[in-house]
């Protein structure tokens, strides 16, 4: 039987809670803040690395990746199915790939989407059989989007959201057409493909993000990107490579805009993923009056990377197309704090995926914000945020509902607002950045 050495029970992930136990945290005003901020490893590129490691001959060999609980959940996951996963020392972990066989136990993919998804789709190109469990929130959201095309391939799925059980093996290509331009999908069906005769097609309305695709490459996989259609030629071997992961761009989103908000803040954050498909915030912040300066410092992992440094400065509010959505999508909890501070009317389009993230975040959004003293509405869709010019009212005891994302944009509003914010449910910042408080407070965040 093979194991890990470190299981994410382990890790101390929420080292940075208070040692009562306490879930809540509140964030006060503060002077400034100042410094530079070491970002984590993205999470989207963690989780790919593990799970193609886990598929290819030989030895991957990891640095800076991400160790939170959603990469746990997949590098455990990994090793139930018969890789061997090691952690030699903080973000440098190994995998030696091998054919995938039944795991013995449910795999408890916990809060995170991408472990389930693409596991699934990993999963289904072998004969095995495997049952996908989760949290009550992961257990809510929509799997058809992936058990429909993989159903098509010729795999067998049981149920319809977690918990579900694949049998996979004897997959038949097919053409997807990516109608919610998610890359979990899009990612679950080309790792499907892998094994599949004849491969794999996914046709995008909207491209997203496209991590996938060049770190199969990088593993000797030939992916065809053309004209809005993404391919494999099936029965693919990967071969073992190093991967190298840079800091997270979702997660330096959180102080680069609490320095945004917060006067006389000067903010860099270094070494973050600058690829197009995940830079819609950045562009939508510059619209929006911010001084965001992007110094590329070359390549990690096959990403573009830089260091980005933000002052604090007057923000107005502007309309976001729905077409941005999918180089943005993790953001708009972060970005409706800045619009909450921004002179104006912000409209925010296209934002019907918000409500299947791991909570509702389109009525989390608009709840924290009201909390907070923010004239916030949805309409359809959209999110019109009225900006107050200047730091808002705050005050408000925010409901994150479990969501890491939530409760970090609620708390950077808390950093700048008059009164002091509070959070509960801030357990759920380990999902995605471990030390986000701790981290906050070495640039001068008052979070306890
Ligand atoms: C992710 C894709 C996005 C994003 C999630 C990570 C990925 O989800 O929200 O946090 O790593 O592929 P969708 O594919 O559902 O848009």
């Amino acid at each position: 039987m093979k194991q890990m050495p470190v299981t994410f029970d382990q890790l101390d992930l929420n080292a940075d809670l208070l040692s009562t136990g306490e879930e809540r945290l509140e964030a006060t005003a503060l002077p400034s803040l100042q410094g530079d901020v070491p970002i984590p490893g993205d999470k989207s590129m963690s989780h790919r690395a593990l799970i193609l490691g886990g598929l290819a001959t030989g030895t991957t060999i990891m640095h800076g990746l991400l160790e939170s609980e959603d990469v746990l959940r997949t590098a455990e996951a990994v090793a139930a199915f018969g890789p061997v996963v090691e952690r030699l020392g903080a973000g440098h972990w190994t995998v030696t790939g091998t054919d995938w066989q039944s795991p013995a136990e449910p795999i408890d993919c916990g809060n995170s989407g991408t472990t389930a998804r693409l596991m699934i789709g990993a999963a289904a190109g072998f004969p095995l059989e495997a049952s996908f469990i989760g949290d009550a929130s992961l257990s809510r959201r929509p799997m058809a989007r992936i058990l429909e095309p993989l159903r098509q391939m010729g795999a067998k799925a049981y149920g319809e959201t977690l918990p579900l059980t694949v049998r996979g093996g004897q997959l038949r290509r097919i053409s997807h057409f990516n109608a919610n331009a998610s890359a979990q999908v899009k990612s679950a069906l080309l790792l499907a493909g892998l094994n599949a005769k004849g491969g794999v097609e996914i046709i995008e309305p909207v491209a997203s993000r496209d991590h996938g695709e060049t770190m199969l490459r990088a593993f000797g996989c030939d992916v065809r990107a053309v004209d809005g259609a993404v391919s494999l030629a099936g029965s693919c071997r990967l071969t073992a490579a190093t991967v190298h992961i840079p800091g997270d761009p979702s997660s330096a989103a959180f102080p680069l805009v609490a320095a945004l908000i917060s006067p006389g803040s000067v903010v860099t954050v270094r070494s973050v993923m600058i690829n197009p498909l995940r830079a819609g915030l950045f562009d939508t912040l510059r619209e929006m009056g911010a001084r965001i300066e992007i110094a590329p410092c070359g390549q990690l992992g096959g990403e573009a990377v830089a260091d980005i440094s933000v002052c604090h400065g007057a923000l107005r509010g502007i309309e976001v197309p729905a077409n941005r959505a999918p180089s943005m999508i993790d953001e708009y909890p972060i970005l409706s704090v800045a619009a909450a501070f921004a002179s104006g009317r912000t409209v925010l389009h296209g934002l019907g995926e918000l409500r299947f993230k791991e909570c509702d975040r389109l009525a989390a959004i608009v709840a924290g914000l009201r909390a907070c003293g923010i004239d916030a509405s949805e309409d359809g869709d959209s999110l019109v945020i009225i900006g107050a010019g200047g730091p808002p009212a705050g005050g408000g005891s925010v409901e994150a509902h479990g969501d890491h994302r939530i409760a970090m944009s609620f708390l950077v509003l808390g950093l700048a607002s008059r009164r002091p914010v509070t959070v509960d449910s801030a357990g759920s910042i380990a999902t995605s950045f471990p030390g986000f408080a701790a981290l906050m407070r070495t640039i001068g965040g008052r979070i306890a």
